[in-house]
């Protein structure tokens, strides 16, 4: 079901993160040991929509494809235009839609297409790189629509800053993710570059009166 051309060529990458590193956020895709760990506590077995922010050249979304059954929709939101054009162009699988949008209009995107609550939501997406107002808008948005029994998660690297005015500060999203949901565990994940830690979230505390899906119907 997929093309034969997976892999974007490493050096056009490394293009467009130099070209815009704050929306890229990293220098290489992901190790298979962090898209490995950013999928095992999702809850794919079973899924009928599933949401990844950020597939970039496609290493999770591969690999989530994989995992997904037969009839499951896996809604890919990705602002890059390259990024987007490429991963259309070499997965060529009917449950695999490449939204080229920003992941912050995630409700009106869903509701277009007729979906209201997902099964899981996976971000690659650079926090660290956003304004407060942009990752609490991220933040409920992703609330929203993940149902209750749903989980999300997200990658960060160790070490990751943030710029307030001009001053570079410590980035504590595990403080942040605690905000919007119940439970958040933290592992590390030494066997990428640069090592990140993955964050698991249940339990959004965000609601709001939708009550169903379109395909959790
Ligand atoms: C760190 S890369 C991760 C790529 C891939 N998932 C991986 O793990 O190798 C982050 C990706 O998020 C995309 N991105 C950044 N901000 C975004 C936004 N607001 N909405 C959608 N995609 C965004 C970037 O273009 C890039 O492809």
């Amino acid at each position: 079901m997929r093309g034969r051309d997976d892999e974007m060529n490493p050096a056009a990458f490394v293009a467009e993160a130099l070209s815009d590193f704050a929306t890229v956020g990293a220098i290489a895709p992901s190790s298979r040991f962090l898209t490995r760990a950013m999928l095992r506590p999702l809850p794919l077995k079973n899924a009928r929509v599933v949401i990844e922010l950020g597939p970039g050249t496609g290493v999770m979304t591969r690999a989530l494809l994989d995992l997904l059954p037969f009839d499951a929709t896996l809604l890919a939101f990705e602002i890059n235009p390259r990024f987007a054009r490429h991963l259309r162009s070499t997965i060529s699988d009917p449950r695999l839609v490449v939204i080229h949008a920003r992941a912050e209009a995630l409700q009106e995107e869903l509701s277009r297409r007729g979906y209201r609550h997902v099964d899981a939501i996976l971000s690659s997406l650079a926090m660290g790189f956003m304004s407060d107002r942009q990752r609490h808008a991220l933040l409920n948005e992703i609330g929203v629509c993940l149902k209750k029994k749903g989980i999300f998660t997200q990658y960060q690297y160790l070490h990751s800053l943030q710029l307030r005015g001009r001053q570079l500060s410590k980035f504590d999203l595990s403080g942040l993710l605690w905000q919007y949901f119940r439970s958040v565990q933290r592992k590390i994940i030494w066997r990428n570059l640069p090592p990140a830690f993955v964050f698991t979230c249940r339990g959004t505390r965000v609601r709001t009166s939708h009550t169903a899906t379109k395909n959790s119907r």
